[in-house]
């Protein structure tokens, strides 16, 4: 009876520490920690007005294939990543930081390219954030 009632504890026991273990597993990779240095950046340019539009061809031109012309994730490409592409209409994307947009972009993670080497102009960085974000 008490060998049972141990048995049956030690089965409990381990299947919590999987549990746990696959949570702490989900949530560093949900979780994209971003430095503080980079949330609190201030967008320079937030109330610029884009009259060259460089927010929406950068867009279109390097992000539409993947995160789609609404940004919902749904480009013809993201069917064929293994990450789920970021939806830019979810609030927690909206409740994020400019500065925190940025250095995704600008660093990328898994599938997501970083764009550092290929958006060169600071300004054009910043301008298709703010693209993203009236999405
Ligand atoms: C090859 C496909 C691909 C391309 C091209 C791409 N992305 Fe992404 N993007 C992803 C994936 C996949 C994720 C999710 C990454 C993760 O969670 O690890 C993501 C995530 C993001 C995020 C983070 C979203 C969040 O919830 O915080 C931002 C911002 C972003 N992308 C912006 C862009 C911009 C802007 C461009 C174009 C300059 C771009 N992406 C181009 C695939 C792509």
């Amino acid at each position: 009876m008490k060998y049972m009632i141990i048995r049956r504890l030690t089965i409990l026991l381990g299947g919590f520490m999987l549990l746990s273990m696959t949570v702490v597993k989900l949530n560093q990779e949900t979780v994209w920690e971003v430095p503080e240095d980079y949330q609190n950046l201030e967008n320079p340019y937030a109330e610029v007005e884009d009259e060259d539009r460089i927010g929406r061809i950068t867009y279109s031109k390097y992000c539409k294939t993947c995160h789609g012309s609404k940004g919902k994730g749904d480009g013809s490409a993201a069917k064929l990543l293994e990450t789920p592409v970021a939806d830019f209409s979810a609030d927690v994307f909206k409740d994020q930081t400019d500065g925190s947009i940025y250095y995704k972009v600008y660093t990328g993670r898994n599938e997501m390219p970083g764009f550092e080497k290929i958006i060169r102009e600071e300004e054009d960085l910043w301008l298709l954030v703010n693209y993203i974000k009236d999405l």
